[in-house]
């Protein structure tokens, strides 16, 4: 993938957020979602690449748009598999809390695991922390393990959970050895992406999560140097068919970062919709609205945070982002 794809695909998270943003707080996480996926679709189709949908809305017949097996781009080379969440975090935006992003990520043809849309059992870390966690590890283990690479005690470490029922175990495990935690009510990418950002006060996202979020996670990670182990934890027969379906014979498999994400030519681009510890928010100004962006290159390891400023009187973007 040529670089300059990067910011086009800058270009298509903004306009999700842009987009989605209208509705935050508005309790309607439902419109918030289809403008975000509305814009991302309008927006992919102006992008030079032959693309195929393999993480994105649903199956063709649950979502209209941006539905896995579904052809973005203009039909131009490169030919690339695209995972897309336009807009992480439904509730979130719906409520107007922390931490919803517009986020995509592309790489060649058969470099994502096609991930169902199932649960899935994370741990995720930055950089520092790179081949020292793993899932088959108890919480202590990974702590001790962390907070040694991170050079810092466990009292200081932080670890990001969602604040869910299936967690309580998880959650006194980390409690008793001591370890921070920062229990979140939605969107789990972005504190994966945040552990390798070592000011960003996360150390650490662990525990049950949706397995397409997974893949962008670790697509992120990728990018950074950072590492990723995950499950996927099938809830009934039926799942286990899409698992096996998915060419993964055994459904219990440790995933490990490589096995989530192939390769070294990977695009991840996330735009802040709500503030987060890493984004910010969409904000309006007297001539339009600016966006906080994340894009980088696993190739060139480039990290970039883009601050764009749009005007609405200028029209072109906010016409497909109206649609
Ligand atoms: P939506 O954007 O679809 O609302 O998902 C948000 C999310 O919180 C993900 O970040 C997370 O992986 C998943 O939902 C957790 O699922 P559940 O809400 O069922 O625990």
């Amino acid at each position: 993938m040529e670089r300059e794809l990067a910011l086009e695909f800058a270009r298509v998270t903004e306009a999700a957020a842009l987009a989605s943003a209208r509705w935050m707080g508005r309790g309607d996480k439902i419109a918030a979602d289809d403008a975000a996926v509305r814009a991302m679709r309008a927006v992919f189709d102006t992008v030079n690449i032959d693309g195929t949908v393999v993480i994105g809305e649903g199956e063709m017949d649950e979502a209209p748009m941006l539905y896995i097996g579904e052809k973005v781009g203009t039909g131009k080379p490169p030919s690339v598999d695209v995972a897309v969440d336009p807009l992480e975090g439904t509730t979130i935006v719906a409520k107007g809390t922390t931490g919803a992003i517009a986020v995509i990520a592309v790489a060649p043809r058969g470099c994502f695991l096609h991930a169902p849309d199932m649960y899935m059992d994370k741990i995720a870390v930055g950089p520092l922390a790179k081949g020292k966690i793993s899932l088959d590890a108890s919480v202590e283990e990974n702590l001790l393990a962390v907070s040694k690479a991170l050079n810092k005690s466990i009292e200081e470490v932080t670890v990001v959970i969602l604040d869910r029922p299936r967690h309580k175990k998880v959650i006194e495990d980390v409690r008793r050895a001591g370890a921070r935690i920062r229990l979140i009510t939605d969107g789990d990418v972005s504190p994966a992406v945040a552990t390798a950002f070592e000011d960003s006060g996360v150390d650490m996202m662990m525990g049950i999560g949706g397995a397409p979020e997974g893949v962008l996670a670790a697509a992120a990670l990728a990018c950074l140097g950072g590492d990723m182990q995950a499950r996927l934890i099938p809830e009934d027969e039926a799942e286990v068919q899409r698992i096996h379906a998915m060419g993964i014979a055994d459904e219990n498999k440790l995933l490990k970062l490589e096995d989530l994400v192939k390769g070294d030519d990977v695009i991840f681009a996330a735009t802040g919709i709500t503030d987060g510890s890493l984004l910010r928010g969409v904000r309006y100004n007297s001539r339009g609205a600016s966006t906080h962006t994340l894009v980088m290159r696993s190739r060139t390891g480039t990290v970039r945070f883009v601050e764009a400023w749009h005007r609405f009187d200028k029209k072109p973007l906010i016409d497909k982002i109206q649609g």
